[in-house]
């Protein structure tokens, strides 16, 4: 089925979208509400960042008991969602629990609420973030790659080599060593969080709290999903994931609870396709 006959499909069974254009279509809503839904499956991947339950502008913090079981259920539901050779990449933070610990991290407790298997784990390493005194500054979140099919899955190394190779030039028998696109980038990826504040906001950043620097999306659909896929994101924040796909040729469906950064997207999205840059609207 191709983006056009899923656009229909989906406007069928979930009302009028927010926004949509050739290559994303975004509804404001529950996300398990809506794709509750919508016919299975659908989706070639899933790339989110779904609330952490810290008491950001957009949730309620709830026990962790409720709030392990809420993302059960909508793992469990959205994976029903992906076809075949599907992915899920999930970034997931930290979160605190009461008397037992600081800034656990999520991936620790809904690891094996997903019914899919687990390929790998990433890291994804940022250098700017809160500077503490009394425990080490956290700069790190991860990134749950799961398959639906554990052996076959797409994994287009070649698009996401890292060239920045030490010895370029060594060789074995007169032959190089090296690829010449680069090694292979590891489970580690450093990219910049986006930032704000006056000077050194970054270009990419609109007003949302959270939102994912576009270096890591547009890495996952490189490596992990192909042209032309369809890709949910049912947390899609400020957008990042539909303007990676739109940059990377895939097309994306977004659900978003909150009006406000809906119409974020839309204006982020309309700057996209007219080619202006996104603006910067921090006031600090
Ligand atoms: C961590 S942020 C995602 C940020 C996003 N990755 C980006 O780059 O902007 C989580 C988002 O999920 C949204 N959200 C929270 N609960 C939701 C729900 N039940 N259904 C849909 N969206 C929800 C929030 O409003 C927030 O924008």
């Amino acid at each position: 089925m191709d983006f056009d006959q899923t656009k229909i499909l989906l406007k069928e069974k979930l009302g009028s979208p927010y926004f949509e254009t050739d290559r994303c279509i975004l509804f404001c809503g529950d996300s398990l509400t809506l794709q509750k839904k919508i016919d299975r499956p659908l989706f070639d991947a899933i790339i989110t960042s779904p609330p952490y339950n810290i008491g950001k502008e957009y949730e309620e913090i709830v026990s962790l008991d409720k709030y392990i079981d809420w993302s059960t259920e909508w793992l469990a539901d959205s994976c029903e969602l992906l076809r075949e050779r599907g992915c899920l990449l999930l970034n997931l933070g930290y979160t605190n629990v009461a008397d037992m610990g600081r800034a656990i991290p999520l991936s620790y407790l809904l690891w094996d609420k997903v019914p899919l298997f687990l390929n790998q784990e990433i890291v994804w390493n940022y250098s700017a973030g809160v500077a503490c005194r009394k425990y080490l500054s956290p700069r790190n979140e991860k990134i749950l790659w799961y398959v639906k099919d554990k052996t076959h899955y797409t994994f287009n190394l070649d698009e996401i080599r890292d060239p920045n190779v030490k010895y370029p030039n060594s060789k074995r028998h007169g032959k190089s060593r090296v690829n010449q696109l680069g090694k292979n980038p590891s489970d580690v990826w450093q990219i910049a969080k986006v930032t704000t504040g006056k000077n050194r906001a970054s270009k990419e950043r609109t007003t949302h709290p959270c939102q994912f620097p576009l270096e890591l999306v547009n890495r996952l659909l490189r490596g992990f999903t192909n042209k032309n896929e369809i890709v949910l994101d049912p947390f899609v924040g400020s957008g990042t994931t539909i303007e990676a796909c739109i940059t990377n040729d895939r097309y994306c469906v977004g659900f978003e609870i909150m009006p406000s950064y809906c119409e974020i997207i839309k204006n982020r999205i309309e700057n996209l396709v007219l080619q202006k840059p996104v603006g910067n609207k921090e006031e600090e």
